[in-house]
């Protein structure tokens, strides 16, 4: 939107005068200014040559510094200048201080940065962070719905702008790198990471990975050479397609688990998002934990090389997954310096090691010297490192921008997620059969009941990866507005709310003939990756008995907070009206907006709604098909436009 590309690409045809005269120029320039003239430095060359310049210029030491990516707790000035440090990131929740703000982060980056610069080839870091619904990891971010959420939406052009918005609250905080998008094709919704993934169909990950990988690093021109990484500097940021490859196709949705299947299905189901973010010229690709066929992804040469590099043609950097180095190590029989071995080998260029950097570059080195990894490897790295860093003007704009601290958590950021949460509800039932829709909802009740665990609790509805890894329940978690708080602020002034977390059954009883109609809303609690797998998928207690207590008393509509779908099967007939949120993030007054037809419902199902446990594995295309409500399903409303 608002971001002017900086990229210094040059077009292979770009005819030779050009170049000479640039030659000429930036000579005459260096010349002029009393310096030696340093051709890394020059950003009128093209990058490649920016990249061998540099990289003849570099000891073995400076190179695998660039490969290392530490933690932040870690990153003193002294680390990164003694290690020549390539990266730093943020751990889920890892802030420079509780409720930071923007300036607080700039200058926690400015300062990790000055030291970087100050190296004998003043080499920028890469700061990275995983900023996957929105900035999640800090404090007054917009928070948007995760990207089951976003698969709902069916809307590539709302997802870019989402991509966008983030990228710049990134910016916000002087971090230009994020570990996103998740492109997952979640096969099984016991999976913990299922809400990360926008979908089970493979074609409808593909088409928002096609959108949030421009959205994050802009738009390439047309006729970019396929593969190599494109970040338009300013407010845009590099991304990251992960979990390479088949992280959503584990047995029983098991976190780190071992996909089982054919290359051919391999290729089929969880490859194709990956050819799309190569296309839009996505920074970097970050690795599974889980297996393939019972070998690690980590170590996995024939995928992260022969097929990522060779086959797709990525040109931007590989990443390892947090300490997944270590993960390979299986002593007795395998010390941490084969995993080095076998990772470096495989393919992988960037390490995020993120605490051990010491013992990660005392292996790394001795492997090198003496022989066990070869150099040309350990080349192939760097350069690709150092490409993204040129290609995004990390050379030219290494700190961060005082005047973009503003975006934080920025009004029409709030307002993009508004309309992302009520495009993202799915409309599942709407009137028991006969009967006539209970949505949109009346504004002009006299008094309503409220009732349930996730009506108003903000941290909920935002789910895990909110401020902290796991995500947190309560209303100071961040700024945004509850369920409750957008009922309150749509209805009429003249109707009373009832609100009640845990309702009492014989309570409502006494009063539900004055009740017009109950808004239930209930759900999972936060959590992220293994903390989130789960055989049973019920609705977490008392859910089941909110529901059943206050439907059986009061017309109700059920609302579901969750990253998946749910066991709903037993309650559904209790209910007059049932809708799907997800986890839908800040701006509550998107639930509302839909429930009393402001705007009318749109969202399709991402996933297949299953009927119970024991059918699952069961996606869209099976051969033994038979859900609850299919995939693609969803009720529509008409926007009431005589209310308000
Ligand atoms: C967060 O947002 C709230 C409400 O918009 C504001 O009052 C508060 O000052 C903000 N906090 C920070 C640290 O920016
Ligand atoms: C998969 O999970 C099972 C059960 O927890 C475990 O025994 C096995 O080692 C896991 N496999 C992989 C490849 O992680
Ligand atoms: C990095 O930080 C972590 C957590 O603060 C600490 O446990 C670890 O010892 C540090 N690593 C080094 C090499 O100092
Ligand atoms: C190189 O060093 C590693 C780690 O000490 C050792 O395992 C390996 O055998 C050595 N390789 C050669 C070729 O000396
Ligand atoms: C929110 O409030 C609770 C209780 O008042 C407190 O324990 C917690 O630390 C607060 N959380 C944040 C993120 O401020
Ligand atoms: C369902 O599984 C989750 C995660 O393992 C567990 O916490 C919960 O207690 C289980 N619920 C039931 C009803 O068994």
């Amino acid at each position: 939107m608002r971001a002017a590309p900086t990229t210094m690409w040059r077009s292979p045809a770009a005819p030779a005068c050009l170049l000479v005269a640039a030659v000429l120029l930036s000579a005459v320039a260096a010349a002029t200014a009393g310096e030696e003239y340093v051709k890394y430095k020059d950003p009128k060359k093209p990058i490649g040559e920016r990249v061998d310049d540099l990289l003849s210029r570099m000891t073995l030491a400076e190179k695998i510094g660039q490969m290392s990516q530490i933690e932040r707790a870690n990153a003193t000035s002294a680390v990164i200048e003694k290690y020549f440090v390539g990266s730093v990131l943020s751990g889920g929740g890892s802030v420079p201080s509780e409720k930071a703000t923007a300036k607080e982060w700039q200058q926690m980056v400015a300062k990790m940065q000055k030291a970087a610069l100050k190296t004998r080839l003043g080499i920028p870091i890469i700061y990275g962070i995983d900023a996957v619904h929105g900035h999640n990891n800090v404090h007054n971010a917009t928070i948007f719905p995760h990207n089951v959420g976003l698969g709902a939406t069916r809307d590539p052009k709302l997802v870019k702008r989402i991509g966008q918005s983030t990228a710049h609250e990134a910016r916000a905080t002087g971090i230009p790198y994020t570990f996103a998008p998740c492109v997952a094709v979640c096969r099984d919704p016991r999976w913990g990471r299922c809400y990360e993934s926008y979908s089970e169909d493979t074609k409808l990950v593909q088409l928002m990975t096609s959108a949030m990988v421009p959205g994050l690093q802009g738009d390439a021109p047309a006729r970019y050479p396929k593969g190599t990484p494109f970040v338009a500097g300013g407010m845009n940021v590099a991304g990251c397609a992960k979990h390479f490859v088949g992280d959503g196709g584990t047995r029983d949705g098991i976190n780190e688990n071992n996909t089982v299947l054919s290359f051919h299905d391999l290729m089929r189901i969880h490859m194709p998002p990956y050819d799309d973010a190569v296309i839009k010229g996505v920074a970097s690709v970050m690795i599974s934990y889980s297996s393939w066929n019972g070998v690690k992804m980590h170590e996995n040469r024939f995928l992260i090389t022969d097929i990522l590099k060779n086959k797709l043609k990525f040109r931007g950097f590989v990443i390892t997954d947090w300490q997944a180095v270590d993960r390979i190590t299986t002593p007795p029989h395998k010390h941490y310096y084969h995993s080095i071995q076998e990772t470096i080998h495989a393919g992988i260029d960037m390490v995020m090691i993120p605490y051990d950097y010491p013992e990660f570059v005392a292996d790394l080195t001795t492997q090198v010297s003496n022989g066990s990894i070869k150099l040309d490897r350990i080349n192939d790295a760097v350069s690709r490192i150092l490409r993204v860093k040129f290609a995004m003007g990390l050379f030219e704009n290494p700190l961060p921008d005082p005047r973009l601290a503003g975006e934080l958590g920025d009004k029409e950021h709030r307002q993009i997620a508004r309309e992302a949460v009520r495009r993202s509800l799915v409309l599942l039932k709407n009137g028991k059969h006969g009967e006539k829709p209970v949505l949109p909802l009346s504004k002009k009740a006299d008094k309503i009941l409220v009732a349930g665990s996730h009506a108003h609790n903000l941290g909920f509805q935002c789910g895990g990866w909110t401020v902290s890894w796991q995500g947190q329940g309560g209303n100071n978690v961040t700024a945004g507005t509850t369920i409750l708080e957008a009922i309150k602020a749509a209805v009429d002034e003249s109707t009373v709310i009832d609100y009640t977390e845990h309702p009492d059954k014989s309570s409502i009883a006494e009063s539900a003939k004055e009740y017009d109609y109950a808004v239930v809303v209930v759900g999972e609690e936060p959590y992220a990756e293994t903390e989130g797998d789960n055989l049973n998928l019920t609705i977490p207690s008392p859910g089941p008995k909110v529901i059943k207590d206050v439907c059986g008393l009061v017309k109700c509509v059920v609302v579901l907070v969750s990253g998946r779908p749910l066991v709903v099967e037993p309650y559904i007939g209790a209910m007059d009206a049932f809708v799907a949120a997800w986890l839908p993030g800040t701006e509550g007054h998107g639930v509302a907006d839909v429930l009393f037809g402001d705007h009318g419902f749109t969202g399709k199902l991402p996933r297949t709604w299953f009927k119970s446990v024991d059918q699952l594995p069961m996606n869209f295309g099976d051969k033994h098909y038979n859900p609850l409500f299919p995939f693609g399903f969803g009720l529509t409303t008409k926007p009431s436009h005589s209310q308000s």
